[in-house]
């Protein structure tokens, strides 16, 4: 028996779960695993949506047959070149010579460095183009970044599904619940901001030109490649979405440190003792040397606070300190209260390195950064209480609502 589930009538998820896989791109953890949703249109013309990972291939390609049966595959849209979604293409192409790959310009030049494809095999689309395909009738909508330049929306004007490819997509396997009634939404919610920020980010400002493209189309659901399909109200997770790539934040801080002794965590203790005092409740505190920065930058998407920490290491950053740094500076994200502190050590250069971080992601820098030589006493605690202070207030001026 194959797990494949009706969405719509004619239309089937045949999508597949990886929980073998550790890392997601080899550098994003997985620890709940990750779904590779593909679809497949049963209509008068057969059309898949998206393929899957090439290490769940055959199970995938087992699921083809068992809705189609003998009958070839006329299309193959490929809205998202990435290998997580296009891996499966040749092993489809053997098996189905005749059918056409749709895609747009910029998909064909990526798939030519992957796939070898013979030009009568592509079927070249552009933005607003439409397919027949009998009862469904789809139209292709460019939304370029979102996440590689090739990428494409395909919309079912027939039954309003979006086929939106990574937009929307969550880690996690689907464990069971394939629909958003199915599941506990809380924790895709976590998933999908991890997801997002990781993966999608640093495009938010192409993700805000898709949003404007597609505004006032009528969706009833949202097929994305990854996670949940979200069909009892998608204007949650389209509100999510537009939320995250305006970078708007919540009260809250996140407050990351490298320590080698203890001296550097000291101090990120005592900024969080004040930081409640003052009346913030929205508190996650992380050593960087224990903690992936893929959930670092999930919450730093969330909380409008972050105060970072190290102590000096070789004259320079704590190293998992500096990785974030530098992962956030290349992520261009924005929009943020920051905080620095650290230890000085014998020769300083936790919190100088830091600096230049400031200077660069050009967030809002609430307080001048608190250095300790050595570890933190009664005599110089006050720095910390000022940068915990000022964060407070600036956030109950932001948020005075929240809590
Ligand atoms: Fe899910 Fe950009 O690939």
């Amino acid at each position: 028996m194959q797990n494949t589930v009706e969405v719509s009538g004619k239309i089937h998820w045949i999508g597949t779960n990886d929980r073998r896989t550790h890392l997601f791109e080899n550098m994003w953890p997985l620890e709940h695993g990750v779904s590779y949703n593909s679809y497949i249109i049963n209509d008068e013309k057969v059309a898949l949506v998206d393929t899957v990972e090439i290490g769940t291939a055959a199970e995938y390609l087992d699921k083809i047959e068992s809705i189609i049966g003998d009958k070839a595959i006329d299309y193959l849209i490929v809205n998202h070149m990435e290998p997580d979604h296009s891996g499966a293409i040749g092993a489809i192409l053997h098996r189905h010579p005749d059918m056409k790959i749709i895609g747009n310009i910029k998909t064909k030049k990526i798939l030519q460095a992957y796939f070898p494809v013979a030009e009568e095999n592509y079927m070249l689309v552009a933005d607003g183009d439409e397919l027949d395909l009998g009862y469904h009738k789809l139209k292709f909508v460019m939304t370029p970044w979102v996440h590689w330049p090739e990428t494409m929306v395909s919309y079912d004007m027939t039954d309003k599904i979006m086929f939106s490819c990574d937009a929307f997509g969550t880690f996690g396997s689907l464990d069971g619940g394939i629909f958003d009634d199915e599941i506990n939404f809380s924790f895709y919610e976590e998933e999908m901001r991890r997801y997002y920020s990781n993966i999608v980010g640093k495009y938010s400002n192409m993700v805000q030109k898709a949003f404007k493209k597609l505004d006032g189309i009528e969706v009833s659901m949202i097929c994305s490649s990854h996670g949940p399909i979200w069909r009892s109200n998608p204007q949650k997770v389209l509100d999510l979405y537009y939320k995250w790539s305006n970078y708007e934040t919540e009260r809250g801080v996140v407050i990351i440190w490298g320590s080698m002794y203890g001296n550097t965590e000291k101090m990120a203790d005592v900024i969080a003792r004040h930081l409640v005092t003052k009346g913030i409740r929205n508190i996650k505190m992380y050593d960087a040397s224990k903690t992936h920065i893929s959930h670092l930058i999930k919450d730093i998407w969330k909380y409008k606070g972050v105060i970072l920490g190290s102590c000096a290491y070789n004259s320079g950053m704590y190293p998992k300190v500096a990785q974030l740094c530098s992962e956030l500076e290349h992520m261009q994200v924005k929009n943020h209260f920051l905080g620095l502190f650290g230890s000085y050590s014998w020769n300083g250069g936790g919190v100088k390195n830091l600096m230049k971080f400031a200077d660069n992601i050009e967030w809002d820098l609430i307080a001048d950064p608190a250095e300790i030589k050595g570890s933190p006493s009664e005599a110089n605690l006050d720095q910390l209480e000022v940068i915990a202070t000022e964060m407070a207030k600036r956030l109950k001026e932001e948020f005075p609502m929240d809590h």
